[in-house]
């Protein structure tokens, strides 16, 4: 799918109201089920980092990581669209995002997502559209710079930064971008950005305003008990049920 194609498919989704279900997947087994049970979106997202690889953040997760788990999670997506991450320092500038962009898309990708709405990150962007390559632009909370953010902190609680993130919003659609994650985004800022956006918002901890939402399928199945940030809500017990399992098969092996 071209980057237009995408754009004028997800904005026409929007103009429908057809609010978009995304989650996270990094194996075959998980993307398949998503997939069978209708997914919008597959995300192979850096996360990875954090809930399959046991890294404190997503800074140490690298390119071949992201195409490793993108091969798998393609063998299982059938319908849904799937988005890969552009880790940290992988697209610092136009000629490195569109050689790390193609490792991604050869791997299966349908699109590419990458944090950050600046003037120069825009230029990343238009770069990859005019590759050819459908681009997710990633705006709020930006995870790959949590170690100098000193943590997860909610954005858009300013007059000022509710407009910074507006402008960045509407750089990044000009820029060419088919849609936008809005992560940890105060509700009336996501919900403005929303509004003023022809492009999909998806949103994680930002409100219910946005065109979709996105969660961590760890947080949402509860298999990664250990941590899970205060707006997901587990809605399953694969940690409990999978201790069981091995609890009953630990009885049983030592009988
Ligand atoms: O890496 C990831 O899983 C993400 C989502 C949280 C949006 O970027």
């Amino acid at each position: 799918m071209t980057p237009a194609d995408l754009t004028a498919a997800m904005a026409a989704r929007k103009a429908q109201g057809q609010r978009i279900a995304a989650l996270t997947a990094y194996d075959y087994p998980t993307a398949r089920l998503l997939d069978e049970a209708g997914l919008d979106v597959i995300l192979v997202g850096d996360s990875l980092g954090m809930v399959v690889l046991g890294l404190p953040n997503t800074t140490e997760v690298t390119l071949d990581m992201i195409v490793h788990h993108t091969r798998a999670v393609r063998r299982g997506v059938q319908r849904a669209l799937l988005l890969a991450d552009l880790p940290i320092h992988t697209y610092d500038t136009p000629e490195m995002a569109r050689a790390s962009a193609r490792c991604l898309i050869e791997a299966g990708a349908d699109a590419v997502k990458l944090e950050g709405g600046t003037p120069a990150q825009c230029e990343v962007i238009r770069g990859l559209v005019s590759a050819g390559i459908p681009v997710s632009a990633h705006l709020g909370m930006l995870p790959q710079h949590v170690i100098e953010e000193g943590g997860y902190r909610r954005k858009g609680k300013t007059p000022e930064d509710a407009d910074r993130l507006l402008h960045e919003a509407l750089a990044t659609e000009a820029a060419g971008a088919s849609l936008v994650v809005l992560e940890i985004v105060e509700k009336a800022a996501a919900g403005s950005i929303t509004a003023a956006l022809r492009i999909p918002t998806i949103g994680i901890g930002s409100g219910d305003a946005c065109d979709g939402q996105i969660l961590v399928t760890h947080d949402l199945t509860g298999a990664f008990p250990w941590f899970r940030p205060p707006f997901a809500k587990a809605l399953g017990d694969v940690a409990g049920e999978m201790q069981k399992a091995a609890a009953a098969y630990i009885g049983a092996v030592r009988r």
